[in-house]
């Protein structure tokens, strides 16, 4: 079952104001300013930045021509649009468990014989492709969404050619605020906008799961600063479109005090098989 009353209001605002379009259209993800001190916060500057996190995402990964690409938890498709208009002779697939997503992803694609692409409605834990059959499994800022991580690697080790490697961003808690992600308030008090999500992870968590899973090569790249206008282009897109909601409001603001703070990492993380 889908829960994520984010994407409701997303869908909701989508089909009401043309000015939500532009920025989450295509890509629903955190960004990365190249200057984050040079953020003018404009529309623009955030397209601008959901491009870049994207086109880092899929550099770290080492995407090259003629690749099988996995883009799980696709969204409404903007990392794969971004790679059929980059690469060439590619064999898209994307996943998502909210079947009206994959209804918008389609909108941003090209059915081209070049880079064809699949859309499939499935579960990330549960990857339905055959073993060793995929170059790269891209997993944009989705994983804390996951019924659980370990069957995800184990899923995705699985489904992958040997040497081939699975790339993710995550918010990721320092070692003494992991515990705290746990507490679970009671609502009304209880956050609920994101739906659920687990920020409990560490970098030493998925260094071991990799290592258990049976992954070797992991690279890591800290990007925190490169995300935090994020908050304030939210803030202003929000107040420019009307929309107010106690339970977004506390969350994105926690986030921000803790990303602020240095307890809450962005990072991007790759492991190769
Ligand atoms: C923050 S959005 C990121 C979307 C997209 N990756 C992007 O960068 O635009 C998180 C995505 O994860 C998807 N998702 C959540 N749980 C999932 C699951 N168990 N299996 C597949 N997709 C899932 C959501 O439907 C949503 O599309």
């Amino acid at each position: 079952m889908v829960n994520l009353p984010y994407f409701d209001t997303l869908l909701k605002l989508l089909a009401q104001d043309r000015l939500v379009e532009k920025p989450f259209g295509k890509h629903v993800h955190w960004g990365f300013w190249d200057q984050p001190e040079q953020a003018t916060l404009s529309t623009d500057d955030f397209i601008q930045a959901t491009e870049n996190l994207t086109c880092k995402l899929c550099a770290f990964a080492e995407i090259n021509d003629g690749m099988t690409v996995l883009d799980v938890g696709c969204g409404f498709g903007g990392t794969l649009a971004y790679l059929q208009e980059t690469y060439s002779n590619l064999k898209l697939y994307g996943l998502n468990l909210d079947i009206r997503q994959l209804y918008r992803a389609k909108n941003n694609l090209l059915q081209i014989p070049d880079s064809p692409y699949l859309l499939v409605n499935g579960n990330a834990c549960s990857l339905p492709f055959p073993d060793q059959s995929i170059n790269c499994v891209l997993a944009v800022e989705c994983i804390f969404h996951f019924p659980d991580r370990a069957l995800f690697f184990q899923e995705v080790f699985r489904v992958l050619k040997p040497g081939g490697t699975l790339v993710f961003s995550d918010f990721v808690p320092k070692p003494w605020l992991a515990p705290l992600t746990q507490i679970k308030l009671p609502r009304p008090f209880g956050f609920h906008f994101y739906g659920h999500c687990q920020f409990d992870f560490t970098v030493e968590k998925y260094r071991n799961l990799a290592k258990e899973t049976g992954f070797s090569e992991k690279n890591e790249l800290d990007i925190t600063l490169n995300t935090l206008p994020t908050y304030r282009f939210l803030r202003r897109f929000a107040r420019d479109v009307g929309f107010y909601n106690v339970s977004a409001i506390m969350e994105t603001t926690t986030a921000e005090l803790v990303s602020r703070l240095g307890w809450l990492d962005y990072l991007i993380l790759s492991y190769r098989k």
